[in-house]
């Protein structure tokens, strides 16, 4: 007996408080115009201080579910992706399982930074494909601003907090309508170009990692930018091979939202047109593993996505870690 997994729901979830280009001018030497020409961002959603990645999770798995006219004690397994778990332990994916009331099920984090949500599909897929699970619930979620430092305009400028969610169900092996082919990778070589370097195990928490500020989110910005369209245009290339397809073919790319110009540097090493690309990083800035579902959904909601369209999602992130899926929706 063999299966396929289709996307049964999505759902996203961003909080309401709103951080402006106009407000880090308050806060760091930038402006709006240098943010908004390098990165395409105008503004990002911030949790406020009642607010945990796990609440972020909720809130999206619930819209997930309503999509999918499900109801929780239908899933199997919850998988979150992020960097920014509630606590170092236990997993984020814990709590989330709890503050759903879902039953007694496995439920674990994923940690493969931007490229998480692809990291979790390729996961998911497996388990259902082999009919281990039948719907199983795939969350990214990050809560950044609270890793960065607000006095490093290098990043404070580029990330927000929120959720996105798909539910993954098994389907038969003629459906059309699945997750078609995914790919993960990591070039671990790289790590010190984007980490957070003290707090963890290596380097615990120490007068010294607070009075140099190590534990905040670090990045060597142009290397970044280089890898980033580097590996994303690889990891699309393997994918439509791996199903044999052309850029041609595809409806839609949603790529990790980093910044506009390289998801514009992507898109041209295909010759894709922009207008076929989902971009929401102006209001959304980088969520991580979460600005994937975030934008498929925002692009599903507006009518832009539809049931049926060829998608590819591509993530790059710290590791070095790059993905590609592509599904037929
Ligand atoms: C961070 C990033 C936007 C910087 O853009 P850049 O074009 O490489 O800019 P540079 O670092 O060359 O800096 C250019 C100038 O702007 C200045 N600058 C840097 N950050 C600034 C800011 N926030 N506001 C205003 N000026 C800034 C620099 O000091 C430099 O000034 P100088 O020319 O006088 O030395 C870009 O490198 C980038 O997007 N990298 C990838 C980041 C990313 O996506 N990370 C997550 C991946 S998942």
């Amino acid at each position: 007996m063999f299966f396929r997994s289709k996307v049964a729901g999505v759902g996203s979830f961003l909080p309401e408080k709103v951080l402006t280009n106009y407000d880090l001018e308050k806060m760091v030497d930038t402006s709006h115009d240098w943010i908004l020409q390098r990165t395409g961002i105008e503004r990002r959603h911030v949790v406020d201080e009642n607010e945990g990645t796990s609440d972020l999770c909720v809130r999206a798995a619930n819209n997930a579910l309503k999509d999918a006219n499900m109801t929780v004690d239908q899933i199997d397994l919850i998988m979150v992706a992020t960097v920014t778990p509630d606590y170092k332990m236990p997993a984020c994916a814990c709590l989330v399982q709890a503050k759903l009331g879902a039953k007694n099920i496995m439920a674990f984090d994923i940690n493969a930074a931007c490229s998480g949500f692809i990291y979790g599909l390729f996961i998911a897929d497996q388990f259902i494909k082999t009919g281990a699970y039948k719907n199983i619930l795939v969350i990214g979620a990050e809560n950044l601003t609270r890793l960065l430092n607000y006095k490093d305009r290098d990043t404070c400028i580029l990330f927000g907090d929120g959720a996105g969610a798909f539910i993954l169900s098994q389907t038969s092996a003629t459906d059309e309508n699945y997750l078609m082919t995914a790919h993960a990778h990591a070039e671990g070589a790289h790590a010190e170009l984007l980490w957070s370097k003290g707090g963890g195990t290596r380097y615990p928490i120490s007068q010294q990692v607070l009075d140099d500020g190590s534990h905040y989110m670090q990045m060597k910005g142009k290397e970044i930018f280089k890898n980033a369209t580097r590996t994303m245009a690889t990891a699309c290339k393997e994918a439509l091979a791996a199903i044999n397809k052309t850029a041609a073919d595809i409806d839609w790319i949603v790529p990790h939202q980093a910044n506009l110009r390289i998801t514009e540097a992507v898109a041209n090493q295909f010759d894709f047109p922009m207008a076929r690309i989902v971009s929401t990083v102006h209001e959304t800035g980088n969520t991580s593993a979460a600005s994937i579902p975030i934008a498929f959904d925002m692009a599903y909601k507006d009518g832009r996505i539809k049931r049926g369209q060829l998608i590819l999602l591509t993530a790059f992130g710290a590791g070095l870690t790059s993905g590609s899926a592509i599904l037929r929706f």
